[in-house]
């Protein structure tokens, strides 16, 4: 490995929630423990954007500032190179970021009462922007097989056929089941929203981030229509551990929908201008970064590899989903017949294991927990070994 995936540095003074969540939880908690939830990476950014960022710090003024052409055509260069799209520059509103993007397109796209579509389980804030907004939540349960999720085409179809349903937000990939929807999946969605006049939110945040022997397809890059359609949230936040940086790419191909959506920013008074230094960083990212994503990739890999290894051999009873993208393992507990706070419990204060608890992703997510894998290698080693001595007697 060229880069260092190996250094931690421990953020509880640099206001990492997660990181202060553990001491809240056990004050004691020692310095070879760190968080497995949120998701953010516990690797050191790439050397290319934290040089390039102290260059640049060297030689500008720190004023108002909005995108440059280079930086449209270096975030349009990525999207072809990587995911074989053409995106026109002209389509990217920036805002800071992607929760901020779904929940600006709720409140231009439909009205209060108004159905939107999930797939559930999912991202948390999703329900917030419907509930919050005063909309109406339309699930459509995702099928678990026991190994890993579908759609059900046949309910998503009539929960899309009903009149006062006018927004899908879709997770794609798909947090917290890292489930890749497969390009005909995609179609499938995408002709049934056009059919019943419903608006595709693709919320990509994670596409950057597909494990090997996987391909992921942008949901605009299908068709003319399904882009005319549909609003795609991209970032480099969570490819380069950016969250920080407060940029988001957001691509609306149609005029339209693009002029609803920036009006709905303003009468918030959200700017469609985000940070000097989150531009900056995104661009050197997507010119100059890739060879560090392609190893944090390969740790990750490694890590799932190595949890299912152990797993498979030592605590059968625990299922792990397919990880085909995203870094977040999200596994099944239900064997152990825990009520969903026990496991909870046992997991925080027992195990000191501080994994996302499922529950926080809907109902289904009850008795499942979600581990980010994006982390030095001997954490997970460790943490693996918590566990078997942790859930010793029920094994
Ligand atoms: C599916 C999904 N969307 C959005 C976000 C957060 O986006 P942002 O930090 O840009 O608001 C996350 C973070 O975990 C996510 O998993």
């Amino acid at each position: 490995m060229k880069y260092d995936f190996e250094t931690i540095v421990p953020r509880y003074h640099l206001g990492s929630n997660k990181w202060m969540e553990m001491k809240k939880v056990n004050p004691d908690i020692g310095p070879d423990i760190i968080p497995f939830s949120v998701a953010d990476m516990e690797f050191l950014n790439a050397p290319e954007i934290i040089d390039d960022l102290k260059n640049f710090l060297d030689h500008t003024v720190l004023g108002y500032s909005g995108t440059t052409e280079e930086f449209r055509a270096a975030v349009c260069s990525w999207m072809k190179r990587k995911r074989n799209w053409n995106a026109d520059p002209s389509w990217i509103v920036n805002t800071s970021g992607i929760v901020t993007a779904f929940f600006n397109a709720v409140k231009a796209y439909t009205e209060p009462g108004d159905g939107v579509l999930l797939l559930t389980p999912v991202y948390y804030p999703m329900y917030k922007a419907i509930s919050l907004n005063k909309r109406k939540l339309v699930e459509s349960p995702l099928i678990y097989n026991g190994r890993q999720y579908d759609i059900d085409f046949e309910d998503f179809a009539k929960k899309a056929a009903d009149p006062s349903t006018k927004l899908f937000i879709m997770s794609s990939p798909h947090n917290p089941c890292s489930r890749i929807w497969r390009k005909e999946e995609l179609e499938k969605l995408g002709k049934i929203c056009l059919e019943n006049n419903v608006i595709v939110i693709s919320d990509e945040i994670h596409f950057d981030l597909i494990m090997p022997g996987y391909e992921h397809t942008v949901f605009a890059s299908i068709s003319d229509e399904f882009a005319r359609n549909s609003v795609i949230c991209t970032a480099p936040s969570k490819t380069f551990n950016l969250a920080g940086m407060q940029i988001s790419n957001i691509f609306i191909p149609d005029a339209d929908l693009r002029e609803r959506y920036i009006r709905e920013l303003s009468t918030s008074t959200l700017s469609v201008q985000c940070n000097i230094l989150g531009y900056r960083a995104c661009q050197t990212a997507y010119e100059r970064a890739e060879n560090w994503l392609d190893e944090a990739i390969a740790v990750i890999a490694r890590n799932r590899d190595i949890v299912a290894d152990f797993i498979g051999k030592e605590m059968p009873q625990i299922k792990l989903i397919d990880l085909e993208a995203t870094y977040l393992l999200w596994m099944d507990f239900n064997a152990f017949e825990l009520d969903y706070k026990e496991l909870e419990r046992l997991n925080k204060v027992e195990g000191s294991l501080f994994f996302d608890e499922g529950y926080i992703f809907g109902e289904a997510g009850r008795g499942f927990e979600r581990w980010n894998l994006a982390c030095p290698t001997k954490y997970v080693i460790e943490g693996l070994e918590r566990l078997k001595k942790t859930y010793k007697k029920y094994l």
